[in-house]
């Protein structure tokens, strides 16, 4: 079945005949007055009933896929949709290699694929908590409509991963689709799942960086998954990739603009030294050395989402040909890692070394190095901002051991640029590194909301571009009296 248009006449779009699946359409409406609830209680505060210009997926063809308009978020259609089946598709990686790819979920390998599943599924309702508050200090209605946009994509990824645990997983399917509406971000209780998922998103500064580190996390995720051998979860995650790169977009060029104001109004006022925070700050912008401090935060909680550098859970997903490698038709080799290695950052005699470790268990340290490969790309682009502006100053990623918590380098202290440092010099350097109580205090108070249309804060430059190529004027959101 090559479904590419959406079937909007059931009350869950989708392109997966769910109109013929009657069990599996009555078990989602269950599930949908839940996720309702859900979207309410922890969806955007304060705009439910604004009028929002969405973008909505009515095909998942990649020439023409979305439509725009208006839309009250808690009306906007979260569907169902997985890129069209490639025929004769094989499993491209690990035991199974060369097989046709899984219709169905092999048995043997139920509970790791259902794991892998719901951790994904996870993430996508954390952010949108995270990022409730957000939309009450928007520097734009152009800004606003982009974080709702994100939130309601990450809804509809929730819907994605709770179709095929209600469609393939039966019972235990169910309830883990009904957990994933019961953890909260941050919750003592029943928090989210991974660590980044339960931090805090306080201002506009840190959802343009997690946008554009923690949601690369997510494509890098998704692109594993998209190879893998059980053909739906593949096709699932090939269309989320197609949203999540406007994720990323928002991210990047929302710290691209913030750059782009700083140094305009830092050349304007004669100012060189970017490390003059205060000057800088009293013209109401961000200073360059905070949005280090931001990046180096953001980076640092976002590689700790890659787990351990050696993994034997790692090892297994791929020899099972579920999760797959970064790109991995396009990698010559067996695809089977049965005699590779792969360099590993290890800690070695108190020094930080790449040792070679037997590729099969080093996965997620090679994705990790992939994932960083795509970051050093955006910060690229922003020390191209700085430099065209006249400004001297570079933005850098710190070094992988950096503030870590996860893996290698978890017990031990490093600075950014990878010397190991003991526990006290860390206690009196590292406000220099990571953002302090001051810097949001100066963040917080920056944060204003501006509604008006064409608008935009004092901290960040208008887009060269408008989303779906409306002028600058153009009222994306119109909030409710
Ligand atoms: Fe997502
Ligand atoms: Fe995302």
């Amino acid at each position: 079945m090559d479904v590419i248009n959406v079937d909007y006449s059931t009350k869950i779009p989708n392109n997966v005949g769910l109109t013929e699946d009657r069990r599996i359409l009555r078990a989602l409406e269950g599930w949908h007055p839940g996720y309702l609830d859900w979207w309410r209680d922890m969806g955007p505060e304060g705009f439910q009933e604004a009028l929002v210009y969405l973008r909505t997926a009515v095909s998942v063809d990649p020439k023409g896929w979305a439509k725009f308009d208006y839309v009250k978020m808690p009306e906007y259609r979260w569907g169902i949709l997985l890129a069209p089946q490639e025929e004769n598709r094989t499993i491209p990686f690990g035991q199974h290699f060369g097989e046709p790819a899984w219709q169905d979920v092999p048995g043997e390998y139920r509970a790791m694929l259902r794991r892998l599943i719901v951790i994904q599924g996870d993430t996508e309702p954390a952010s949108v908590e995270q990022q409730r508050h957000l939309g009450k200090t928007a520097p734009s209605l152009y800004d606003m409509r982009n974080l709702f946009q994100v939130n309601v994509e990450e809804g509809r990824h929730l819907w994605a991963m709770v179709y095929l645990l209600h469609k393939y997983f039966g019972r235990d399917g169910r309830e883990e689709a009904e957990e994933l509406l019961r953890r909260r971000s941050g919750s003592t209780d029943a928090p989210r799942m991974l660590g980044a998922f339960n931090e805090q998103t306080p201002d506009w500064l840190s959802f343009f960086m997690f946008t554009t580190f923690t949601d690369r996390d997510g494509k890098m995720q998704l692109e594993s998954l998209a190879q893998s051998g059980f053909d739906p979860l593949s096709r699932t995650c090939r269309f989320m990739l197609t949203e999540e790169a406007h994720h990323m977009f928002v991210g990047e060029t929302g710290i691209g603009r913030i750059i782009a104001r700083t140094c305009e109004a830092m050349r304007a006022a004669g100012i060189e030294d970017a490390e003059k925070i205060e000057e800088v700050r009293a013209l109401r912008v961000i200073d360059l050395p905070t949005i280090q401090k931001k990046l180096n935060l953001h980076y640092s909680l976002s590689l700790d989402l890659f787990g351990s550098e050696v993994s034997t859970n790692a090892a297994n997903a791929f020899n099972a040909s579920l999760k797959g490698r970064f790109h991995e038709t396009r990698i010559d080799d067996d695809h089977r890692l049965e005699n590779a290695t792969y360099p590993v950052l290890k800690l070695v005699d108190g020094e930080v070394k790449r040792v070679d470790a037997p590729a099969l268990t080093a996965l997620n340290m090679r994705l990790r190095d992939d994932y960083a490969a795509d970051c050093a790309k955006s910060v690229e682009r922003w020390n191209k901002v700085i430099e065209k502006a006249g400004v001297e100053f570079k933005l850098r990623l710190p070094h992988v051991a950096f503030h870590r918590q996860i893996g290698e380098f978890r017990d031990i202290c490093a600075t950014p640029y990878g010397e190991l440092i003991d526990r006290e010099a860390w206690r009196h350097r590292s406000h220099h590194w990571l953002p302090s109580a001051a810097d949001g205090e100066f963040i917080a108070e920056l944060m204003q909301p501006v509604q008006g249309p064409g608008q935009f804060a004092s901290w960040i430059a208008p887009p060269k571009v408008g989303i779906d190529n409306k002028p600058g004027d153009f009222e994306y959101v119109k909030i409710a009296a």
